[in-house]
């Protein structure tokens, strides 16, 4: 994001090139116009001077002091613009009156071109250090007019009698040109700063700063549901934006508030659905506790034991209420044992002893078509809590840590509750003879760690018996 180009150097890159481009080209036109306006100036000045220098020769010719004309042509080549001027003879006033003496050219090339075409040739080289224009302005034989040439010349009406051969200066006028064009440039470049300068502060008035203010006025209107005031913007765009982000961030904070009061009522819906769901799972393994005619309470202190052990062992949260949500449902698997079997006061033989282990696979095949974490974490306590530490229980043989800590848990609190309550079989142990029965199972039927936690938990073990006596 920061590689983009601002609003500003964008503007001022188009800008700057394309107002450059418009200035060259106007700079090219005027240099060009400027050198023609010139050079007609210069041309028409050297025909001027070529009247006055053909009045005079004609003057002094008529005055007979033809040999006081370097005089004259002396002062026309001191004029300003003039670096030299010469005259060129026809051949055929040569022949009338021999050649003449200073200030006298040969013809060349180029007076030749103007003695053909009998008008004036121009040649400029301006293009060079010292910029000049050479004029060649021939002189015709006319009887008319004042100037009756043909008095003196013995030729025919329209003959070229010579040419003037002018060396203009064209120094100043090409400085005057440069000047101009530098003038018109800096002007130009004036221009050019100050249009990109109020294009910029344009930029930042009327877009920039507006822009800014309507993003935080934007957040301030959702966080703090503070309308923007519309009234702060001068362009009507700006202002329109405004109203439009005034009417998106209502609608929305409404959504918002409808969300929030919805997901109030779910969550208070997801705690009772939640509440019913455990209590439901209980009154299960309650329904179990009554049909087995367990000791009355079995299944809440087996619960509180697991809770403690489960603690213990540094069970997360999580883990420790799936725990204790399941473990009423450790014997769920008995509702699938005959009453004959279930219910029998004295010993049971093999065979019954056989039929009465199958609770576990019962429970796991009651329960383990759920998905629920609940019941899934029953499934494996129905099926694991007859597991013994050492491999020698049922219905798998699992060993160790294979056995999974909420059943090795449950086997330890189900056997601790066992013994230290009253059965029909059998009176209730004092807490010391319970414990030191399971201290001599640990690594054998029990997990260690656990029996260890049981031990040092036998104050708080006392405090829930006693809660939830017989
Ligand atoms: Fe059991
Ligand atoms: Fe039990």
């Amino acid at each position: 994001m920061d590689d983009k180009p601002s609003l500003k150097s964008i503007t001022l890159k188009n800008l700057t090139s394309f107002l450059m481009l418009l200035t060259l080209i106007v700079l090219v036109l005027l240099a060009v116009n400027f050198r023609s306006i010139s050079i007609k100036i210069v041309e028409d000045k050297a025909l001027a001077i070529s009247e006055v220098v053909k009045a005079g020769i004609t003057a002094h010719m008529k005055g007979g002091i033809m040999d006081h004309r370097d005089y004259f042509l002396n002062e026309i080549g001191s004029l300003t613009l003039v670096n030299d001027v010469s005259i060129v003879r026809s051949h055929e006033v040569n022949a009338q009156f021999g050649k003449g003496r200073h200030f006298e050219k040969e013809i060349d090339h180029i007076t030749k071109q103007a003695f053909e075409s009998k008008q004036p040739v121009f040649l400029i080289k301006d293009i060079q250090l010292q910029p000049y224009m050479r004029a060649i302005v021939p002189f015709i034989a006319s009887s008319k007019g004042e100037l009756n040439c043909l008095q003196c010349h013995q030729v025919e009406e329209g003959t070229v009698l010579g040419a003037l051969d002018l060396k203009m200066d064209l120094t100043e006028y090409r400085a005057t040109t440069i000047k101009l064009l530098l003038a018109i440039g800096i002007i130009t470049t004036l221009f050019i700063v100050l249009i990109i300068a109020n294009n910029f502060r344009t930029i930042q008035r009327y877009i920039q700063e507006p822009l800014h203010r309507l993003i935080k006025q934007g957040e301030e209107a959702y966080y703090s549901n503070i309308p923007i005031n519309t009234n702060l913007y001068e362009c009507k765009e700006f202002e329109e934006v405004a109203q439009e982000i005034n009417h998106f961030t209502k609608d929305v904070l409404q959504t918002k508030s409808i969300i929030e009061k919805k997901n109030v009522q779910l969550a208070e819906l997801a705690l009772e659905i939640e509440g019913a769901h455990k209590e439901t799972v209980f009154t299960m393994g309650v329904i179990e506790e009554h049909r087995s005619q367990e000791t009355k309470n079995h299944t809440i202190r087996v619960t509180k034991y697991s809770h403690l052990l489960g603690q213990g062992a540094g069970l997360s949260e999580e883990d420790i209420d799936l725990l204790t949500t399941a473990a009423p449902l450790h014997d769920i698997g008995k509702l699938g044992i005959p009453d004959t079997i279930l219910l029998k006061p004295g010993t049971l033989s093999d065979q019954e002893f056989t039929v009465m282990k199958t609770h576990t696979t019962i429970g796991y095949n009651m329960l383990s078509h759920s998905k629920g974490e609940t019941l899934q974490a029953a499934t494996i306590i129905a099926h694991q809590h007859h597991e013994r530490w050492d491999g020698s229980g049922y219905p798998q043989g699992l060993v160790g840590e294979d056995i999974h800590i909420f059943a090795r848990i449950i086997a330890l609190v189900d056997v601790y509750d066992a013994l230290s309550t009253k059965r029909i079989y059998k009176k209730a142990w004092s807490q010391e003879e319970t414990l030191t029965h399971i201290q001599q199972e640990s690594g054998q039927h029990f997990d260690p760690q656990l029996v260890d936690i049981l031990i040092s938990c036998r104050n708080k073990l006392t405090r829930i018996k006693q809660k939830y006596h017989e």
